[in-house]
């Protein structure tokens, strides 16, 4: 009998640090759309953080809570969705020592978003620890430990989602059909530009974050790239590769208005200083209530920890459930060891 159940949705963040724009066009959005239809389980990945912060942990647990703060400020209803730690979960170690005899080496370090992110923390092919470069079967462990089918992320972790996939099969062909095979459902804007047009990071220096004052995001898009060539306000403007543009086109929604601006900057009827204007009243409005939310969370740390509590303890329940599958599959299953004959 096909287990009867709601779909699941399983996704997350390393606690490297808030979240900011890109992460909510890119992902947060459709975890709030999904969570009524939805059974959802976000992940605070805290092993990840090993990844290329080892010598720094320090600010670990002060991230945990920032990304915990972002979730909920941004609509994440704890009454919903699970949210819970990495590192709380067992089961999810036990998967990925599995798992790593199914993939090999090689494979892994084809893998794109490895080599980016190594590049960008100075490590090179040889340097690279055996955590690192075999961190997306710890992420694969993450989706599979509770059966997910639907994981909402940005561009960059598609390659990490081949591999879930790949892993999955090789399970199930190895051994018996325990998993289904995830798929990615990317955000409406998954790689929106940081204020510089370089990809918005956490470390680049370059993110509007969900937890900027006002004061913040005016300084920060008065400083993002428009179109270098326009000098004068009566000069015609490029809209393609505008950032301020393009934060237009995710963040509001009255596109005949955009299609006006736009026209008129390209005819040179105005400036960038008017239209970032515009665009500072867009965001503020856009994070007025995300500010409101985060602000009742943030006095009430009693809450916070029993919504991960409850988050980690409904995760388990779930992850439990498949190591039994797993190990029945792989004949790993000791209960009765003593009573063979
Ligand atoms: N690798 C993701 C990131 O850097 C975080 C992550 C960890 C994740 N486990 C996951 C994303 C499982 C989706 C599913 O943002």
């Amino acid at each position: 009998m096909p287990e009867q159940r709601k779909k699941r949705i399983l996704t997350g963040d390393r606690p490297t640090g808030c979240l900011h724009l890109g992460h909510y066009v890119g992902s947060l959005k459709n975890r709030v759309d999904f969570q009524d239809d939805y059974d959802c389980f976000f992940i605070i990945a805290d092993y990840q953080v090993l990844t290329d912060h080892i010598n720094n942990t320090k600010g670990v647990g002060e991230s945990i809570r920032n990304i915990l703060l972002d979730y909920l400020s941004v609509g994440i209803d704890p009454k919903k969705s699970s949210i819970f730690i990495q590192s709380m979960i067992p089961e999810i170690a036990q998967l990925t020592m599995y798992f790593s005899m199914l993939v090999s080496v090689p494979r892994l370090q084809r893998n794109p978003t490895i080599k980016e992110e190594a590049t960008a923390a100075r490590i090179g092919a040889k340097e690279i620890s055996y955590g690192f470069l075999g961190y997306p079967v710890s992420q694969a462990a993450d989706i599979l430990s509770v059966r997910a089918d639907v994981v909402p992320v940005g561009e960059d972790q598609l390659p990490h989602l081949e591999q879930t996939r790949e892993i999955a099969k090789s399970f199930n062909r190895t051994f018996d059909d325990v998993f289904k095979y995830p798929e990615a459902l990317l955000g409406e804007y998954p790689r929106l530009p940081g204020i510089d047009r370089q990809k918005m990071s956490k470390s680049r220096g370059n993110a509007i974050f969900l937890s900027d004052s006002p004061e913040e995001v005016a300084k920060k898009v008065m400083k993002a790239y428009t179109d270098p060539q326009k000098i004068h306000l009566t000069d015609p403007g490029h809209i393609e590769g505008n950032v301020v543009f393009n934060y237009l086109d995710a963040f509001y929604d009255n596109k005949k208005e955009i299609d006006d601006l736009k026209g008129k900057y390209e005819r040179g009827e105005i400036g960038d200083v008017a239209i970032k204007k515009i665009l500072i009243d867009i965001l503020n409005e856009f994070l007025s209530p995300i500010r409101e939310r985060r602000r009742q969370y943030e006095d009430d740390p009693k809450l916070l920890e029993k919504i991960l509590l409850e988050g980690n303890e409904r995760t388990r329940e779930e992850a439990q459930k498949t190591l039994e599958l797993v190990h029945k599959a792989m004949n790993y299953h000791y209960g009765n060891i003593f009573s063979f004959r």
